[in-house]
């Protein structure tokens, strides 16, 4: 495919400006002017009437999450920094997410991109990747020493960066890109459209971006809002006790680059059936199908709500969509052979009829 690299980088790499006055959609730049602005909606099955929730659907953009904004700035500073020129192969470890948002960014660049993941990964986020035309390398055997995956991908990324003749690794654990992708993108948009007035501010963990992203925007505007952390047990980012983690996009194996201490006012952690569990009802409450770290995300809000002063305002980041996880997560039957019989655990619960009333 023909590079569209002879555009002048003003033109072909700008997103949407967040500048109040000046965020008319852009459409000089096809599906990637259209990352970023996601919808903020009200929860009505949280918060008891005594807490106003909001929930940023990071699943609307283009590629399908939160991810796209910072594949997206990471490949625009490479370019910027003349890492990424006509030829070269981006290589990046994905649980999925990440790999979508920079298949996407890379085929409309007409670059070409190589996605490492394991078998954690799931099917449909498979396909999605060679749909937009990556090429997709599953890493079979955790790294033997940690017993995790990551280590083991990124040695593969390694390999494959050194073996072409142009190769870039976006490295999105340390690539402060990523985070100011959610710092200029994501928490501004938030701060923007509640007008500052945020008390709570509730997001999944794994490079950290996210946190970092959010934690930097408040600081820098001198804003108040408290950062909660939702993390996955077994993950090292905020230590804890070993877990096997199977929800994908939840958790590290490896401390994240970009982390620091203190971005977290607070840190909870949820375990793969607090994931599924939020999530099942996230649908029947909400009417919304979120992926499983939304599900951990609206999990640990429904356990620390009652600990928070009335009238706070809390937003809660939905990182992506329910789809990808329909054969996992969505199905009763994948959910009986995971955990056994848990259906209990959501099919009782009455909140939403109490939302309405
Ligand atoms: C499914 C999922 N969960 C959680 C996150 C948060 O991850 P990070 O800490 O890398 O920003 C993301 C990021 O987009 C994601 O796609």
């Amino acid at each position: 495919m023909k590079p569209y690299f002879e555009l002048p980088p003003d033109v072909a790499f700008r997103t949407r400006s967040f500048a109040p006055g000046s965020d008319l959609p852009r459409t000089d730049e096809g599906v990637l002017s259209a990352v970023g602005h996601t919808p903020l909606v009200s929860l009505r099955g949280v918060g008891g009437g005594r807490l106003k929730v909001y929930a940023k659907l990071e699943g609307l953009n283009p590629g399908g999450s939160a991810k796209d904004r910072p594949a997206l700035n990471i490949i625009r500073a490479g370019i910027a920094a003349g890492h990424i020129r006509p030829g070269t192969v981006v290589v990046e470890s994905s649980s999925g997410n990440m790999g979508i948002g920079l298949a996407q960014a890379c085929s409309y660049l007409g670059l070409r991109f190589v996605c490492v993941v394991d078998p954690r990964t799931t099917g449909p986020h498979i396909a999605l990747l060679r749909a937009y035309g990556a090429e997709v390398e599953v890493v079979e055997h955790p790294d033997p020493e940690t017993g995790e995956y990551l280590p083991a991908r990124i040695r593969r990324v390694r390999e494959i960066v050194a073996s072409v003749e142009s190769g870039f690794w976006p490295d999105q654990f340390s690539n402060e890109a990523n985070s100011a992708s959610h710092r200029d993108g994501t928490m501004r948009e938030i701060a923007a459209e509640l007008e500052g007035e945020v008390d709570y501010v509730f997001c999944a963990t794994s490079t950290c971006g996210t946190l970092r992203g959010c934690a930097d925007y408040i600081r820098d505007e001198g804003m108040s809002t408290r950062v909660v952390a939702v993390d996955a047990l077994g993950s090292v980012i905020f230590g804890g006790p070993t877990a096997r983690r199977i929800i994908p996009g939840l958790g590290s194996g490896l401390m994240p680059g970009l982390l620091r201490p203190g971005l977290a006012d607070a840190q909870v952690h949820v375990t793969n059936l607090d994931c599924v569990v939020g999530c099942r009802k996230v649908a029947r409450r909400e009417a919304m199908l979120v992926g499983g770290s939304a599900g951990g995300v609206y999990n640990a809000f429904e356990r620390m709500q009652h600990e928070l002063p009335d009238g706070a305002l809390c937003v809660l980041v939905f990182s992506d969509r329910g789809e990808r996880y329909i054969d996992t997560v969505f199905s009763d039957e994948w959910v009986f052979h995971t955990f056994g019989d848990v259906s209990h655990l959501w099919e009782t619960d009455d909140e939403r009829v109490a939302a309405w009333t």
